[in-house]
């Protein structure tokens, strides 16, 4: 029966789930790496001035930033004021613009700058009042003025927007979608000569990466960053399930930068910075560079000009890092993605209040060893890496690391992870993912015998050895091993041909969908529409203190188990709360092990199928306690009841 419903799921994956590749998007040739630049809002609000600008657009240039990249500057909210000139078209507020937005745009350009204008897809910009006057209704004539002033960019906000509702300053459940707003400006801007990047800022609201890339270059994906050090952890929630969306002219935009604005320590600064970067949003400086009373701190500044980061951000393959593992009970996470040069990066962010020692299994972003590793913030360049890598964090502080010349998790050459003496040769790191007897070890040898022999084979986790016959001319042989989670197994192999390398494959686990749970108390089993819950088709939902999903499994093996959690949340959070839900996983009554899941929804929260709580997405976790034989298992939401009381919703469970 699971084997059934497998099938059926990877059908249902690769036929129905929205493939973000193939989805239409701008043909502007604009943003073919995430736009970089400079805002007023982050440090000085909605009260922009000439001298500002000017101040600070200067400043992007002395201070070596704009040769970097950094060369948008925009001017948000503030700027205009409530009425439209007599011929309807949109004017400065000449107070503050005492020489006139063309003018301001003639400054930006002749310093090799770009300039960026805001505006509202509502009646009023966003601060007001005063009244400042939006496009709403206006598109075509204002999309003309700013052609007219030879605007670059445009940020479009989404302030007094809702008709249905009277038009209130802000809000995040329209009755009808955004969409066709941004589609009218899209297309009043795309009747320009010139070409003019299209900033979406609906602050993901009606989940804009599934309409955003036809009509902008970027969408923000929530709502704004803010002084406190925990919305970093809200907006990382909330893009997880929408990174495979980023590609050339199309990015998720996790708002401007706080680096430099003094909110956060030098720690936070790297992991705002470095997430930003890799998740490939549009790096906009949101610090006060220069102006009559204050200039950038210089350790911020080195942070906004880590040219190995920025490189990151803006590298040529275009594809986003995304979330690999979730350490919640040991307060870390694990971001990663593909660099052209068949590089990687990864991100390892310490959400404790503490500085710890931090280590990453090289195999949970699929590699077993690097030639070398840049770590960034270290400044350090390490050679000749096996399974893991350790290095000191601070609290709150990411260990950014470049992998170049690596090989693939499981791979295992004798000559980097093989020690020989007589007719043995040890392997060391090697990696297991799960306790389990049923890893695949395969033996490939450097040449081939007339005869036949044998190996014998002794890991580390068992007190077992097996000998299994090579037969004549065969360069290969293949048997079961045993491994135990982490980094530090080792396999002594003696054997009659010189071995060139091992390939470990670990078992392929046995799923569990929700169907085989009884519910308890308020928990409550649900039918998903045809193709959503993937891959089971239901879910159980309203897990809690007052209700959990039980089932009995069988393992063959006792120990500490790897489970992949199919879950769903789509508890979208614009100001209060994280955007995640805790999940937890109770294996014979033991200690509980809880995973904070971030969104998983990849449609609409408000008029999507399901409203996006059909969406499934995956994460693995360690759970202990397993016995050989019969195992009960409680998904609930154990001593976890912080944001929410419930739990995410549970779709199903894969053992390994
Ligand atoms: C221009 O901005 C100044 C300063 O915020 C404000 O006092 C004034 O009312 C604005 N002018 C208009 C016409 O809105
Ligand atoms: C409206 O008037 C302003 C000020 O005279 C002028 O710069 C602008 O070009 C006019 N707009 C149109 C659409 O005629
Ligand atoms: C501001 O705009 C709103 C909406 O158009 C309007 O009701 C209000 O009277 C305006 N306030 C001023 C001071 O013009
Ligand atoms: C978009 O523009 C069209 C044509 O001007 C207009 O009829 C429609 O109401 C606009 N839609 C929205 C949502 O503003
Ligand atoms: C994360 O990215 C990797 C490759 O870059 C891909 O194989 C994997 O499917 C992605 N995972 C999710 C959840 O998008
Ligand atoms: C990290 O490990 C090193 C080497 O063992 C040790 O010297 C250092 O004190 C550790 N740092 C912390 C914060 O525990
Ligand atoms: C990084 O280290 C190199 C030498 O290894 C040094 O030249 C460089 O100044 C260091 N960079 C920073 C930002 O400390
Ligand atoms: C390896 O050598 C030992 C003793 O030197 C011998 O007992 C054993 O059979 C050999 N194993 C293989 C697979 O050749
Ligand atoms: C998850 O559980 C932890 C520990 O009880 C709690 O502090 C946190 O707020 C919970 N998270 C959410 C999103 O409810």
């Amino acid at each position: 029966m699971a084997l059934n419903i497998l099938a059926f799921a990877s059908v249902l994956r690769a036929g129905l789930a929205s493939s973000p590749s193939t989805q239409a998007r701008i043909q502007n040739g604009l943003a073919q790496t995430p736009q970089m630049g400079w805002n007023t809002y982050n440090h000085y609000g909605c009260s922009p001035n000439e001298a500002i600008v000017h101040s600070n657009a200067q400043a992007l240039v002395d201070l070596g930033l704009a040769s970097l990249g950094y060369r948008y500057v925009t001017t948000d909210c503030g700027w205009t004021v409530a009425d439209r000139l007599a011929n309807g078209s949109l004017t400065w507020n000449a107070t503050l613009f005492p020489s006139g937005f063309p003018a301001l745009g003639q400054y930006l350009h002749s310093l090799g700058l770009l300039f960026g204008v805001y505006q509202d897809a509502g009646i009023l910009l966003c601060g007001s009042p005063p009244n400042q006057t939006g496009s709403l209704y206006h598109e075509l004539q204002d999309a003309q003025t700013f052609a007219s002033w030879e605007v670059d960019s445009l940020k479009y906000d989404n302030c007094y927007s809702d008709a249905a509702t009277n038009y209130p300053n802000v809000n995040y459940a329209p009755s009808t979608s955004p969409e066709p707003r941004y589609a009218n400006m899209s297309n009043a801007l795309s009747q320009q000569i010139r070409e003019i990047l299209f900033q979406i800022c609906d602050w993901g609201v009606d989940f804009p990466a599934a309409w955003a890339p036809s009509l902008g270059n970027s969408w923000r994906i929530g709502n704004d960053i803010s002084s406190s050090w925990s919305s970093i952890y809200r907006l990382v929630n909330q893009i997880a399930p929408q990174t495979d969306f980023a590609g050339p002219g199309q990015w998720p935009d996790l708002d401007m930068l706080e680096v430099g604005n003094n909110v956060y320590t030098t720690a936070e600064e790297q992991t705002h910075f470095s997430l930003w970067a890799i998740l490939k949003s549009p790096l906009v400086i949101g610090a006060a560079l220069k102006d009559t009373s204050t200039s950038i701190n210089p350790v911020s500044l080195a942070i906004l000009k880590q040219e190995d980061v920025i490189s990151y951000n803006q590298d040529s393959l275009g594809v986003s890092a995304n979330l690999s593992r979730r350490y919640t009970e040991d307060q870390y996470d694990v971001w990663s993605g593909p660099l052209s040069g068949e590089r990687t990066v990864a991100a390892v962010v310490n959400w404790a209040n503490e500085k710890r020692n931090l280590t990453i299994s090289l195999p949970d972003i699929g590699i077993q060893y690097a030639g070398t590793i840049k770590d960034i913030w270290k400044n350090v360049t390490v050679q000749n890496v096996k399974t893991s890598y350790t290095a000191e964090v601070e609290a709150h502080g990411t260990m950014l690391l470049e992998f170049q010349d690596t090989t693939p998790s499981g791979q295992y050459s004798a000559s980097i992870f093989g020690s020989s003496s007589g007719n043995s040769t040890t392997f060391h790191a090697i990696y297991g993912l799960t306790d389990s007897t049923t890893y695949t070890l395969s033996v490939t040898f450097a040449s081939t015998s007339s005869a036949s022999g044998s190996i014998t084979v002794k890991s580390s986790a068992s007190s077992q050895t097996s000998t299994v016959t090579v037969a004549a001319n065969t360069a290969s042989v293949s048997l079961p091993i045993t491994l135990t989670p982490g980094t530090t197994n080792s396999l002594t192999i003696q054997h009659q041909l010189s071995i060139n390398s091992i390939a470990i494959t670990p078992p392929e686990g046995t799923y569990y969908p929700n169907t085989k749970f009884t519910t308890t108390g308020y928990a409550t089993s649900t039918t998903c529409g045809t193709g959503y819950c993937v891959p089971v088709g239901s879910k159980i939902g309203y897990i809690g203190p007052g209700g959990t999903a039980v089932t009995t499994i069988r393992a063959t093996s006792a120990g500490t188990k790897f489970v992949e959690i199919d879950y769903i949340n789509n508890e979208v959070s614009y100001w209060t709360g994280w955007n995640a839900r805790n999940i937890t996983v109770t294996v014979n009554g033991g200690t509980p092990t809880r995973l904070e899941v971030p969104l998983s929804g990849r449609h609409s929260e408000l008029f999507g199928p399901g409203l996006g709580w059909w969406d499934t997405a995956t994460l693995g976790v360690l759970t202990d306690g397993w016995v050989q034989g019969n195992n009960e298992v409680v998904i609930g939401n154990d001593g976890g009841a912080g944001y929410s009381v419930y739990a995410a919703d549970f779709v199903g469970l894969r053992v390994y």
